[in-house]
């Protein structure tokens, strides 16, 4: 059980915690394919997206996570909310609250939202990701898939490549893998990772070069460069990011023979990673999208249940 109201971050996770949650989706995996195995647990809980920044895998998934669990979701449309009449992150909370919703799920463009949130409201609050911080509930799903795949965590070689500075799946993967005992590799162009990202936890690298950085990895995780938080272009175009940064089938061979590719998603095709290795048979992209669910069906089950 998370004996916690919230979930804002991976960082003040422990292991058990991280494990329980992890566990938990095995089970709510099956519920997803298999209708007749879905429950009522979560009847009469009242779920709410405040979604201040564009999703569709993360928005989606814990809308249906919820509703397969016997929950109301509701989304609060922000744009056409009364956010666009100027009403406060926490005044919209504590509204919400008065309505009797039961867990709040916010994306944020700023980092703490959700914990000032949380610090406002009674029910429980879900980061779905602030700023550049942190994305919880996207680590979780990577752990699950990479357990899923790997059967383990410990001792795996897991490199993170693209935008890093910019990325919150990157320093909730990096507080993470780390606390489950892998080794994890930051690569990308020195615009895009900082050589202090090394001191976020044991056991991480930082290196400029994507060949170096993919050197013996088990798992290659890309990520988007995230156009929308660059102040500056970081790099002349997209066609020299790819050329010099961007994952190539040819390069796999540098990685582990059964390196495993993942993507946290939306992919720029053709940017981060070529299109042949997306879609190649070392990819778990689409799986990934999937265990969201589930990974999500147990965060909401924990926090709520016993509400
Ligand atoms: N990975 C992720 O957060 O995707 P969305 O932005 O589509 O939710």
């Amino acid at each position: 059980m998370l004996k916690r109201k919230d979930l804002l971050e991976i960082k003040s996770l422990s292991e058990d915690e991280i494990l329980s949650i992890l566990h938990t989706a095995k089970d709510m995996k099956q519920k997803i394919d298999n209708t007749a195995l879905r429950s009522q647990e979560l009847k009469n809980k009242s779920v709410v997206t405040l979604f201040y920044e564009n999703s569709t895998r993360t928005k989606m998934s814990f809308m249906l996570a919820a509703d397969y669990l016997g929950a109301k979701p509701e989304d609060l449309g922000i744009a056409t909310s009364s956010v666009n009449k100027g009403e406060s992150l926490i005044d919209t909370g504590v509204t919400l609250d008065q309505m009797g919703i039961n867990a709040m799920i916010i994306r944020h463009s700023l980092t703490g939202a959700s914990h000032l949130l949380a610090k406002n409201v009674d029910a429980c609050v879900i980061n779905a990701g602030d700023g550049s911080n942190e994305h919880p509930t996207q680590a979780l799903l990577d752990m699950y898939s990479i357990l899923e795949e790997k059967g383990k965590i410990e001792g795996l070689n897991i490199s993170i490549i693209g935008d890093i500075a910019n990325s919150r799946v990157a320093r909730s993967n990096v507080f993470g893998l780390t606390k489950l005992g892998a080794n994890v590799t930051l690569a990308g162009p020195s615009t895009l990772v900082s050589k202090n990202m090394e001191t976020l936890s044991k056991n991480v690298k930082v290196v400029n070069n994507i060949e170096e950085g993919i050197k013996n990895a088990d798992v290659i995780m890309g990520l988007r460069v995230q156009f929308e938080r660059q102040k500056t272009m970081p790099f002349p175009n997209t066609r020299e990011y790819h050329q010099f940064f961007g994952l190539k089938k040819d390069m796999l061979a540098i990685a582990k023979e059964d390196v495993t590719i993942m993507h946290p998603g939306p992919v720029n095709r053709g940017v981060e990673l070529s299109t042949d290795v997306i879609d190649g048979k070392n990819s778990i992209i689409n799986e990934q999208v999937k265990n969201g669910v589930a990974v999500r069906m147990a965060i909401l089950k924990l926090l709520l249940e016993n509400r």
